[in-house]
């Protein structure tokens, strides 16, 4: 931790705050040491979804500072194939609540941004140009504008993390993607990727840092390491179970509930209709 300019009392407090983060996000003594430190990497390994928010509005320029972190994130070819709409109208944010499984915290935000893979501005570019948009129908260019919404949306979690804001994404608008398309006068060719909800954080609810998958399932060195990693998944539901028992929430071994998802097409929750959605808003999926 090259931190030359603390004193050995603040250094001791970094170090304590390092160790803490560390174990939090893993609950596994196997778990690696830090062994590097800023507050970037602190608000990074804080991340928690917030799911209870106060009625507060947002400091004024909050928006615009949060769609220009977005748009500082890298952009496949510098496509910049996302857009987002700000949806702040509460009559609004709880017809879309219905439409995603009805969350009360689209409701109660004071902001709900909805981030979209926005095909239509490159073809509106194209058609424009006189040329033709046989490119566009390519399952390629959606995964372009999936990507690049996604990092653009994870750059404004952190941007808003790091002023004590709290946010939770939204993937149950893909439910029912036409209805939101819908409710959002989305053109065809741009899909509602994910919603995020963000306002300020209600201090009176505890959240808690989740523990993650122990490096060894994610990380692989050189090739790809097949097999289960039996041991690390038992430490990981373990570390999970504690969490979830700390907050009160129903225990489920992780293990359990990733094979509930992927059992049949109705564990997806109407998503396993998603291609058929994609197609019903104006995308060919070549
Ligand atoms: C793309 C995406 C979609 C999500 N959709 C929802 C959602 O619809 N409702 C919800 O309450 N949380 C949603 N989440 C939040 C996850 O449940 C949460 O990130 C995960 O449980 C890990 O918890 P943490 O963010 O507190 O670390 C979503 C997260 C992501 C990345």
């Amino acid at each position: 931790m090259p931190q030359d300019s603390l004193s050995p009392a603040t250094l001791t407090a970094v170090r304590d705050t390092a160790a803490s983060l560390f174990w939090s996000r893993y609950r596994d003594d196997a778990a690696p040491a830090p062994q590097v430190w800023n507050e970037v990497i602190a608000t990074l390994l804080d991340h928690r979804s917030i799911r209870s928010f106060l009625p507060t509005p947002l400091p004024a320029g909050t928006l615009d500072l949060l769609v220009a972190a977005a748009q500082s994130a890298a952009s496949s070819s510098n496509l910049q194939v996302w857009s987002v709409v700000a949806v702040e109208d509460k009559a609004r944010r709880t017809r879309l609540s219905k439409l995603a499984g009805s969350q009360k915290h689209i409701v109660d935000a004071p902001l709900f941004l909805v981030w979209l893979a926005d095909l239509a501005r490159l073809a509106d570019i194209a058609t424009a140009e006189g040329a033709e948009i046989e490119g566009i129908h390519y399952l390629e260019l959606l995964l372009v504008g999936i990507v690049d919404a996604a990092l653009a949306a994870q750059n404004a979690v952190v941007a808003l993390e790091s002023l004590g804001l709290g946010s939770v994404y939204i993937g149950a608008i893909r439910n029912n993607l036409e209805a939101v398309a819908g409710e959002l006068a989305l053109p065809p060719l741009v899909m509602p990727v994910f919603g995020l909800c963000i306002g300020h954080p209600d201090p009176a609810v505890a959240t808690g840092i989740k523990p993650r998958l122990p490096q060894e399932v994610v990380l692989h060195h050189e090739t790809y390491a097949p097999g289960r990693k039996l041991d690390a998944l038992a430490r990981y539901n373990a570390a999970l179970s504690s969490f979830q028992r700390e907050h009160n929430l129903a225990v489920e071994e992780w293990t359990s509930k990733v094979t509930e998802r992927v059992r049949t097409p109705e564990s997806l929750a109407g998503r396993h209709r998603l291609g058929q959605a994609l197609r019903n808003l104006g995308f060919q999926l070549r």
